[in-house]
């Protein structure tokens, strides 16, 4: 095979970089894409590389990143000939090449979700080819997702508070909110928060979650735990901005407390803080397994509009 050279874009490359596989309808999605994400620094134009075979473009990538973190966190735009065999070879290339880049400047793992059916902003086509290319390089399915959306409609949410007396973070404090978090991460449906259960503790698990969560973009007091009018532990909500969209970062009800609906209370409580703050359309995740979380999204307005599977590559195996 001809060789493969693999380099960061240029800056004059960038036009080419952005319409090389883009559906001509799309192009103006993904252009806007990636004008936004490097405004946020969430993309920097040293992250996006070209694959080259003589002196055609084969293939391309960015990593992105959280802006708080600025180390690369997952993979986008990754686009190659995926109908023709070839891309195997090319995206193996183009991949192994640059994940080295980043397990030197000291990156442990990378993600890379694909979404079906094929959306804005990145319209990812061919999803079984990437997922052939991603399981052929060593990445695996950490969690598969149902996503879903509300939109705001411009009629004020129900109210049904069940009697929940709200307390925010800044309130309670950071111990007693991350002790809810491992209180409510209890049994979870989520494969994902079980597995880091059992690895890390359930202690040393909210720790990390409620760390990761702080670097998305959000209010302290839109973070708030509910207590039933004896003062017992219901459940918490966390609400919080991504650079891509408004989500529900975390949710959750105390074991002891399950069964009773108070998930709806708290999934309205959230959406009524995002919606307050401007933002008229949420997205948010649950693990295909999580059929309560499911239904209760379904219950408060949310659409299913995807499936996510949710990879990771472990850099230092
Ligand atoms: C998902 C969750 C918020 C649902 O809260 P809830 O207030 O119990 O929801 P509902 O009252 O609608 O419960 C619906 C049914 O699911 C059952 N159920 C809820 N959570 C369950 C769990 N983790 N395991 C098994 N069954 C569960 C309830 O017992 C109830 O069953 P019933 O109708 O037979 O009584 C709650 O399970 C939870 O906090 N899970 C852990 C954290 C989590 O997964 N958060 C979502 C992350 S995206």
């Amino acid at each position: 095979m001809m060789q493969i050279s693999v380099r960061p874009v240029r800056p004059d490359e960038l036009r080419d970089f952005i319409v090389t596989w883009t559906d001509p309808n799309h192009v103006d999605d993904v252009k806007r894409y990636v004008d936004q994400m490097m405004k946020k620094g969430s993309i920097r134009r040293e992250w996006c590389f070209v694959a080259w075979q003589e002196n055609r473009l084969v293939g391309r990538v960015a990593y992105w990143s959280l802006p708080k973190i600025g180390k690369p966190e997952a993979l986008v735009l990754l686009d190659l000939p995926w109908e023709h065999e070839q891309y195997l070879s090319i995206g193996a290339h183009l991949l192994q090449e640059t994940l080295t880049l980043m397990r030197e400047t000291g990156v442990d793992q990378i993600g890379y979700v694909v979404d079906t059916p094929p959306m804005p902003p990145q319209w990812q086509r061919f999803p079984e080819q990437r997922m052939r290319l991603l399981e052929h390089l060593g990445f695996v399915v950490e969690r598969m997702t149902h996503r879903f959306e509300w939109r705001a409609k411009g009629s004020p949410l129900p109210v049904s508070e069940k009697g929940l007396i709200f307390r925010t973070l800044p309130e309670v404090g950071e111990a007693a909110f991350i002790e809810a978090v491992m209180r409510v991460s209890e049994q979870t449906l989520d494969r994902r928060i079980r597995q880091e259960r059992e690895q890390e503790g359930a202690l040393k698990q909210a720790q990390l979650m409620f760390k990761d969560l702080q670097f998305f973009t959000y209010d302290p007091s839109w973070w708030q735990l509910a207590f039933s009018s004896n003062g017992d532990l219901i459940g918490l909500v966390m609400p919080a901005v991504n650079p891509t969209y408004a989500t529900i970062g975390y949710i959750g009800v105390v074991p002891e407390q399950r069964g009773r609906g108070y998930i709806d209370a708290l999934l309205n409580r959230g959406t009524a803080i995002l919606a307050q703050a401007g933002v008229d359309v949420i997205r948010a995740d649950t693990d295909v397994e999580n059929l309560p979380m499911a239904n209760a999204f379904k219950r408060a307005g949310y659409v299913p509009f995807a499936k996510r599977y949710e990879y990771i590559i472990d850099l230092r195996a």
